[in-house]
């Protein structure tokens, strides 16, 4: 069956001692209170092999925010999916729409990045959804499947096994606006339809989809409290100790 699991997303926050010092926090209030959910942080590159080191991945796991499509060579920038295991790495994020966004990555990349997460046995939160214009034109569904369509149908089905999917609306990304708890329930159930339709029951039973979009101490519970909803992928308030533990609190 499949996991609960509350994810940090820090994007591009934190500085060294900041970082070190949340996600030690953060790992002794996880040892203390052993709550229901997975926690997971992504902090920039540069913090994840000191993280791995400072925190106890039975409490805290640590991801990258990214991946390279590339399994290695002149790719100035880029970190490969072998890098990362080769320091002990289990997860990662892959097609953050700022990615889709600011780095024009598209669902033929985003597929790679999977293969190659995959290839190196780390568990991707991949991530979907759809923009604001999309939504006002009623597109959201059909938006979301063909992303999930194109960058799944691309893998081996048995390394589906590891996958996560966060289901993040752009316009509830930074905004304070969040997707109404019936909303996110809605499309969420819609993705592990479709999951079950194109993977099969076992994918689709198994995969924990995270909901994603100004998720905060206050709306963490009624989010989380819909069926198909699994945790929680959590930006802005992941920065914020207390608020934080609240949220992951809320994942029961
Ligand atoms: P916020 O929680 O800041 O809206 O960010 C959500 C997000 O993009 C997580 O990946």
């Amino acid at each position: 069956m499949r996991n609960k699991i509350v994810a940090g997303n820090w994007k591009m926050n934190l500085n060294y001692e900041e970082a070190i010092q949340l996600g030690t926090n953060l790992n002794a209030w996880i040892a203390d209170n052993q709550p229901t959910a997975e926690v997971i942080i992504a902090p920039s590159f540069i913090y994840l092999q000191t993280l791995l080191e400072a925190v106890d991945e039975q409490y805290l796991k640590i991801a990258s925010q990214d991946i390279s499509a590339h399994a290695k060579g002149a790719y100035t920038g880029d970190v490969s999916a072998e890098q990362l295991d080769s320091i002990g790495l289990d997860f990662a994020i892959v097609g953050h729409s700022e990615r889709r966004d600011y780095q024009g990555e598209s669902d033929t990349i985003i597929a790679e990045k999977l293969k190659q997460a995959f290839k190196h046995q780390i568990n991707p939160i991949f991530c979907v959804g759809e923009k604001l214009e999309e939504r006002e034109a009623g597109d959201h569904f059909s938006v979301v499947k063909t992303q999930v369509l194109n960058a799944l149908t691309y893998q081996d089905k048995e390394d589906l096994s590891r996958l996560i999917i966060a289901y993040e609306p752009v316009w509830a990304i930074g905004t304070g606006k969040t997707a109404t708890p019936e909303q996110a329930q809605e499309i969420h159930a819609f993705i592990r339809k479709v999951l079950n339709d194109e993977f099969g029951v076992e994918v689709a039973n198994n995969t924990s989809i995270l909901y994603g979009g100004s998720v905060n101490a206050a709306n963490a519970d009624e989010i989380f409290s819909q069926p198909d909803i699994d945790g929680g992928l959590v930006g802005g308030a992941s920065l914020k100790y207390d608020d934080f533990v609240q949220i992951i609190a809320a994942c029961k």
